[in-house]
């Protein structure tokens, strides 16, 4: 096994295909502080989560229609509990909060939006910079 090779982390990749379209699961790698994504396993829009070596929480996904991507840590502003997917909204099992697909704050007690990551889309490929 090469070096490459020992960065690559295969991680089982839930997508939640648009309209009830169920689960697909496919590789992600993850090199330095950037995880790698195959655009053509994405659907044409729809939300994944992601896991990384880094985060404790998994990485929420988007994929609007016009092609564009927005990542953000499923970690709660309020108190650090892990978010839950309902629909198109993230929202947090422990007090309630909820976010929206942009990150923004829907509803309290958290006040502060959460974390983005940047996305940068090359060709068939998406970089999620984890930092
Ligand atoms: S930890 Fe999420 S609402 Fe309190």
């Amino acid at each position: 096994m090469n070096r490459r090779e020992a960065l690559e982390l295969l991680i089982t990749l839930p997508i939640l295909a648009g309209c009830g379209g169920g689960y697909r699961s496919f590789a992600v790698k993850e090199e330095g502080d950037i995880l790698i994504v195959d655009i053509a396993n994405f659907p044409n829009a729809g939300i994944a989560t992601v896991r990384s070596k880094r985060h404790a929480f998994p990485i929420y996904v988007f994929r609007e229609s016009s092609g564009t991507f927005s990542a953000f840590l499923g970690e709660c502003t309020h108190k650090g509990c892990e978010l839950q997917l309902e629909g198109s909204v993230m929202a947090c099992p422990c007090h309630g909060s909820e976010f929206a697909a942009n990150g923004r704050v829907l509803a309290g007690p958290a006040t502060k939006n959460l974390l983005q990551f940047r996305t940068t889309a090359l060709k068939d490929i998406l970089h999620i910079h984890l930092s």
